[in-house]
């Protein structure tokens, strides 16, 4: 039976696993929630999804509200994600850009200058109607499961709007960080606003924690990354408002890819959790952002292809090494790849809860 579903387990969201482990705080056992859980890899989501295109499908405050609620009822995981998409505020702020299918997404006028930095438009709050309505309906389908809301931060958008669609390398994003400092710096200063505004109307509308994907800051040197993109970031966190972590606001939660020897820079943009890829493993992770803040992560998603010996092996690794952080969510390192069979995202759901009840919290 799913959490959400089991009165034995009903606590409001502000006070469930996965909150109280985004502050340190004693857990009944570990929360687990996947990054793409919901998507292709369910046969639900691309029967919901035919015909319907993907910028379309987040627009849609009752296709959201369904897909995402998909993995919750599914799975069983301690939270549901927002159905959405990092380039959204830029949709909804009206810049020209597609997502194309096994591409990502697609920008037809890439901002390569000063005056495409000027040109942005800016995201109107009364815009997110929609979104916060879906917040709502979500809010009162999960019961005690928590949403968590996210947004893009502020460098990994600026590598789409700059390349003009999705790139390995980044290397017009970095020359134009090197180049133009100014413009660069007001290109951020105004993605960090619009990513503050898009996770705002979230968190009012009834979202129990934020997740800012900065999925490709791992490209960068710890030196640039403190100078050019962590200010950014810091200031979408600021932008959300708010008293200190545990108390009156949302937990914050921060991810890249690659991000190994960002780690403490990544918490001290204003994580309570941060989150880690598969390449350091979490008591390595532990110590490098210190103990005041919490883990989430890091299963390799390719590990969900192999035979369940291997799975059941590297689930249990991951879920003894997350003992060394302060407070562990697990996740996988990185989003579910669209060949994962749905039924072994089932069983490491049960397996984690299986390998980390604790009599401490019943
Ligand atoms: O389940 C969830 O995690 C919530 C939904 C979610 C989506 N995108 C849905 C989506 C979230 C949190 C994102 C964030 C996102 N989008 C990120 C950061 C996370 C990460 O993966 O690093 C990034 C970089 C993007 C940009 C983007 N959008 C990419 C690279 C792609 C994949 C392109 C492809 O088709 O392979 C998308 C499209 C996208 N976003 C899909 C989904 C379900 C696929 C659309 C489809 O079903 O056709």
């Amino acid at each position: 039976m799913s959490a959400a579903l089991d009165p034995a387990r009903s606590v409001i969201p502000s006070d469930s696993d996965l909150v109280r482990a985004a502050r340190g705080l004693p857990v009944s056992r570990t929360p687990v929630w996947f990054m793409r859980q919901a998507g292709r890899s369910l046969p639900e989501y691309r029967a919901l999804r035919a015909g319907t295109g993907m910028l379309a499908a987040c627009q849609d405050p009752d296709l959201v509200t369904e897909i995402t609620l998909q993995p919750v009822r599914r799975h069983g995981v301690d939270a549901a994600i927002l159905f959405s998409d990092i380039v959204l505020p830029l949709v909804v702020a009206g810049v020209d850009i597609d997502i194309k299918p096994g591409v990502g997404p697609v920008v037809a006028t890439p901002v390569r200058s000063v005056a495409d930095v000027d040109a942005l438009p800016p995201l109107e709050p009364e815009r997110l109607v929609f979104l916060q309505t879906a917040v709502r309906q979500l809010v009162a389908e999960l019961g005690p499961t928590p949403l968590i809301g996210f947004a893009g931060a502020p460098f990994t958008l600026a590598t789409y709007l700059i390349e003009g669609g999705p790139s390995k390398e980044h290397a017009r994003t970095k020359a134009f960080m090197y180049a133009e400092p100014e413009a660069w710096g007001r290109l951020l200063d105004r993605l960090a606003i619009s990513a503050a505004t898009f996770l705002r109307a979230q968190v009012d509308a009834g979202a129990s924690a934020v997740q800012l994907f900065d999925s490709w800051a791992g490209v960068l040197s710890a030196a640039d990354y403190a100078e050019r993109v962590l200010p950014h970031s810091r200031a979408v966190f600021d932008g959300l408002g708010g008293g200190r972590a545990g108390e009156d606001r949302v937990p914050r939660i921060h991810f890249g890819v690659g991000t190994g020897e960002l780690l403490p820079l990544i918490g001290d943009a204003g994580a309570d959790v941060v989150g880690v890829d598969w390449r350091v493993p979490l008591d390595e992770a532990a110590r490098r952002v210190g103990p005041d803040r919490s883990l989430q992560g890091n299963l390799d998603p390719a590990v969900l292809l192999a035979d369940r010996a291997t799975v059941d092996r590297e689930v249990s690794r991951v879920v003894q090494q997350g003992r060394a952080a302060r407070g562990h969510i697990f996740n996988l390192g990185h989003g579910v790849l669209p060949d994962t069979d749905p039924g072994v995202l089932t069983h490491v759901v049960e397996l984690v809860h299986e390998l980390s009840v604790s009599p401490a919290r019943p």
